[in-house]
């Protein structure tokens, strides 16, 4: 059974068509990148995945439960659903081990004891067993996203979203939050991540799905949607991308040349 199975799955807002006919399928145990300029409609795609948005039209299915059955137990299914965003959503007023232990407390009722102990394991898994005490203003955002997925994973799910991860990061904090995810797809963990790390796509993702204008232009193995893009769209935003100080140089090269500039 497909870990995420979407299907003919349409989202507007208001007249905006923003989705237009998406279908995906994520195997248990995949990872699946998305890619694509901003605005095509990657967080909402993410965001339909746990009804966070709510389909137009359309199935969406996770583990098998069609989660826009009317009768379908929503947040049963979120429950197995990690979700970490580019902003990372901590308590402030709140350490980093309440942070962790607050919905396994309140949504999975587990005791104070147990839920300090498996906060304390996936703080070490992201590197961050020392820092149980501190507050979120207290740690950098490379440290605050990684209480984010310790978070997420203190509630043991079964798939995980990440929707930019690194993208409010300065440069420099970039690397620790790829390395725990790395961690992650070698434990085997099912994820479909939103993300403009190109090269670290092109590392670990089973599958690269491009999207653009709300409609999947082209999905393969790295080596052949990075290498050998069918698309002209997909070369076209992989060449905006992968050498963006180029591609403005010639584009200003062009102003200067036509006298627009
Ligand atoms: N809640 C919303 N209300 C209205 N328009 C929205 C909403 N969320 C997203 N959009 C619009 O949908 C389009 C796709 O957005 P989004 O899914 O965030 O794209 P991406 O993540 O690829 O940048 C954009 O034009 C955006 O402005
Ligand atoms: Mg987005």
């Amino acid at each position: 059974m497909p870990a995420i199975e979407i299907t003919a799955l349409h989202k507007s807002f208001g007249s905006l068509e923003v989705l237009r006919g998406i279908d995906l399928t994520v195997a248990a145990g995949e990872v699946v990148c998305v890619i694509g300029p901003s605005g095509s409609g990657k967080s909402t795609l993410l965001r339909c995945v746990n009804l966070l948005e709510e389909p137009t039209s359309g199935s969406i299915r996770v583990a098998g439960i069609e989660v826009t059955d009317p009768d379908c137990d929503i947040d049963a299914v979120r429950r197995g659903v990690g979700m970490v965003f580019q902003q990372f959503n901590l308590f402030g007023h709140l350490t980093v081990r309440e942070n962790v232990t607050i919905a396994q407390r309140r949504v999975l009722k587990r005791s104070r004891a147990e839920a300090d102990r498996i906060a304390a394991e996936n703080l070490d898994r992201v590197g961050l067993a020392d820092k149980a005490s501190s507050y979120p203003a207290q740690l950098s955002g490379g440290q605050q996203q990684r209480v984010a997925i310790a978070r997420s994973l203190a509630m043991e799910p079964q798939l995980m979203l990440f929707d930019e991860p690194t993208s409010a990061l300065d440069p420099e904090l970039v690397g620790e939050v790829l390395a725990v995810m790395r961690g992650l797809v070698a434990d085997g963990m099912t994820m479909l991540v939103v993300t403009h790390e190109m090269a670290f796509a092109r590392e670990v993702a089973s599958r690269v799905v491009f999207m653009d204008d709300g409609v999947i232009v082209e999905q393969g193995p790295p080596a052949e949607v990075f290498g050998k893009p069918r698309e002209e769209r997909t070369r076209e935003f992989l060449h905006r991308v992968l050498e963006p100080a180029r591609v403005s140089e010639t584009e200003i090269g062009a102003h200067l040349t036509d006298g627009t500039a």
